[in-house]
């Protein structure tokens, strides 16, 4: 099981001043110090927290992966496909939103997002798609051709205390996209708290978890919310 970390609220941090800290270049170095198998930025069109110039630094400074979150623009591809990061995840994109908030709405015939694909693909970089866990969309992502999945855990993040429905929505996602040859990866609203039931599903090979570990990083320090997290999930797969 892999830990990626969105490192997004460094830069949201350091944008709410416009000012050099902190730097997620540095902060990068320390959560795979620390134990990160990658490293995850959304670059969105509203440049709200990533920057260019980070994306472009954070490509020659990681030791790891570079997992890029885009929406399928064609100017934010267009950086994708000259940066080259390892993996790039496509998101559904909304200027007005908070946070991502809901996985890609597939459909056969979008020619925006199969072109995305493409173009992506032809630059070398691993595509998955992050999307809701329905049976029918994850159908959709392997026409599409992707090799990997990020299945969208918002609703079980929101509703995990109240009983188990999501998350064995979750399982049945994660056995459905594997069995049909697809790499599952998982995130969104991950926390210390409700990480360790998803982190057990066997299927699931990569998380990808961001503003729960930004956050703690103010009490514990980065290195120290990093090795956390992972030490939840690694007891999560081998209890
Ligand atoms: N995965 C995707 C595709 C996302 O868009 C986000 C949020 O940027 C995350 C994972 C991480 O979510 P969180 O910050 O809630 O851990």
């Amino acid at each position: 099981m892999r830990l990626y970390v969105n490192i997004d609220h460094v830069a949201t941090l350091r944008e709410a001043r416009q000012t050099d800290e902190p730097d997620p270049v540095r902060a990068a170095a320390a959560c795979e110090r620390a134990g990160a198998d990658g490293i995850t930025i959304h670059l969105r069109e509203d440049r709200r927290h990533i920057q260019d110039a980070d994306v472009a630094a954070l490509s020659r400074s990681v030791h790891t992966v570079l997992n890029l979150e885009l929406g399928a623009h064609p100017e934010i591809i267009r950086i994708a496909a000259r940066v080259k990061p390892f993996q790039a995840t496509l998101v559904p994109e909304k200027r007005r939103e908070i946070t991502t908030e809901g996985g890609l709405a597939l459909r056969a015939g979008d020619r925006k997002l199969r072109g995305a694909i493409a173009r992506l693909h032809d630059a070398g970089i691993r595509v998955s798609l992050f999307i809701d866990p329905s049976r029918r969309t994850i159908d959709l992502a392997r026409a599409l051709g992707v090799p990997a999945i990020e299945i969208h855990t918002g609703t079980y993040a929101h509703t995990w205390k109240r009983g188990p429905t999501a998350l064995r929505q979750l399982r049945r996602a994660a056995a459905h996209a594997h069995e049909i040859g697809l790499a599952v990866h998982a995130g969104h609203g991950l926390t210390y708290q409700n990480v360790q039931p998803v982190a057990a599903i066997p299927e699931i090979e990569e998380l990808n978890i961001g503003h729960s570990i930004v956050s703690n990083a103010v009490y514990w320090g980065l290195a120290e919310a990093v090795r956390r997290m992972k030490t939840l999930v690694e007891t999560a797969r081998n209890p």
